[in-house]
């Protein structure tokens, strides 16, 4: 560094911890250094969040939250869609950014969860990232959902006639409640205004402040790695983890070759594919919002199909209350009870690696049987289908309920002193 520039970081040094931040988080915080391919998706799920900041940053700016019918008959918030598709220099490619993006996100956070599943990355002392995490989980699934409202095509309106009125099935305050939510008797302009308004500002500040949350609780205690071995049990001279490597530069250039290797894919769909089959950007949703036509068929985007199955796999009521209720409730639990993962997992290893079959078995049966809830999700039901998904989501449950008992009878094998 020359002698200028030294003293300007010796200048905000005095009033800023700045070169200690840089040391503290970057050059000389020591990760593991048997990171693998999973490590890649915590700094992919950044990269996609500040990408879908910047992206509807510019949406906002030609975006209109506006239910009513231009002189051509088309809502207003449709039609600034289209306009921004057709007419903004490069909207087109902002839309698709951001509307890809959204997949992209979920596709990222989900392999990112899983990543915790196969090492045990939620046990003491990670606990508190993964509560972090599992409510990042639930505030960007109201982000996609209320997101998911604003193009107010066929999709946007009646999913949402849909989930809103889910509420409306809980006992006494259920109705009023749903009329909060939709501030309307129907989902009307009301809605799409406030959804509006915690798309692009509430949720995203929440979002933002979770994951800061997520990171600082990380720093505090390290990164767990594949062999699930804390690396701080064994450290040099210099108080330095003989398994550690500073994280810059080793790995903020490994998280380059995972960017650059995501951009090509994302690019790829962005430019090929963006509606992504159907699954990304549904076709019913090119067709403007008609509040007298129910389209035939009404599914959530891919990434709610595993919990839309669960929801609907509930056809019983209970004590003189609704199936839908209980429905409901399933679903909610299905996500809250991920936050308690770390207390229900009694393995005395961390890592898949030195688990035994027992648990293999069983992750892979919860694996697919959450695909089959997903893909179940998109479909319209039969009879046949939701006793599938009965099966499927009491496999999911019991994949969580069970676990302080399979993972106390699975034969583990000895883990190392150092990772491998
Ligand atoms: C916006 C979404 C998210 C962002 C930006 C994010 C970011 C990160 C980053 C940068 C890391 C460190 C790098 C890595 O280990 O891959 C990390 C670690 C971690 N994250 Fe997330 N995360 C997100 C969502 C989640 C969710 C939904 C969960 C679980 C419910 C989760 C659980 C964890 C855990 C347990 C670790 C520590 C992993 C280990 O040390 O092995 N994260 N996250």
């Amino acid at each position: 560094m020359s002698k200028n520039s030294q003293s300007v970081m010796d200048w905000i040094d005095a009033r800023f911890p700045l070169t200690s931040s840089i040391k503290g988080h970057l050059t000389e915080y020591y990760a593991p250094k048997n990171f693998n391919f999973w490590y890649f998706f915590g700094s992919l799920a950044l990269l996609v969040l500040v990408l879908q900041i910047v992206t509807g940053i510019f949406l906002v700016m030609h975006y209109k939250p506006d239910a009513s019918l231009n002189a051509a008959g088309v809502p207003v918030a449709f039609a600034s869609v289209e306009y921004i598709m057709r007419d903004v220099p490069g909207g087109w490619l902002i839309r698709y950014m951001h509307s890809t993006g959204a997949s992209a996100f979920f596709i990222v956070v989900y392999l990112h969860m899983f990543r915790g599943l196969l090492y045990g990355s939620y046990r003491k002392p990670r606990e508190l990232i993964w509560v972090f995490g599992t409510l990042i989980f639930l505030a960007l699934m109201a982000e996609a959902f209320m997101g998911y409202l604003l193009p107010w095509g066929q999709m946007s309106f009646w999913g949402a006639q849909v989930i809103v009125n889910l509420f409306s099935a809980i006992p006494v305050i259920g109705p009023d409640l749903s009329v909060v939510i939709r501030g309307d008797f129907v989902v009307s302009d009301a809605t799409l205004n406030r959804f509006f308004s915690f798309h692009v500002i509430a949720v995203p500040l929440i979002l933002i402040g979770l994951v800061a949350a997520h990171i600082v609780a990380l720093h505090e205690v390290g990164s767990n790695n594949p062999d699930g071995v804390e690396i701080k049990k064994k450290k040099d001279a210099r108080g330095i983890p003989l398994d550690g490597i500073p994280f810059h530069p080793y790995y903020t250039v490994k998280d380059i070759v995972g960017v650059v290797g995501f951009l090509i894919v994302f690019s790829f769909i962005v430019f090929f594919a963006p509606e992504g089959g159907g699954y990304f950007l549904e076709f019913n949703n090119f067709i403007p919002a008609d509040p007298l036509k129910t389209p035939p068929h009404i599914a959530p985007v891919w990434y709610f199909t595993p919990f839309y199955s669960i929801l609907r796999a509930v056809t019983y009521p209970l004590f003189g209350i609704d199936a839908k209720f209980w429905g409901v409730v399933a679903m909610g639990a299905a996500v809250v009870i991920i936050a308690f993962l770390p207390w229900l997992d009694r393995s005395p290893v961390k890592s898949i690696r030195y688990k035994g079959g027992l648990f293999k078995i069983i992750l892979a049966v919860f694996v697919i049987s959450f695909f089959i809830l997903g893909y179940l999700g998109v479909l319209p039901p039969t009879p046949g289908r939701t006793l599938v998904s009965q099966i499927c989501s009491v496999i999911y449950f019991a994949f969580f309920l069970l676990m302080p008992v399979y993972s106390k009878m699975d034969k583990t094998k000895p883990v190392p002193e150092r990772v491998s």
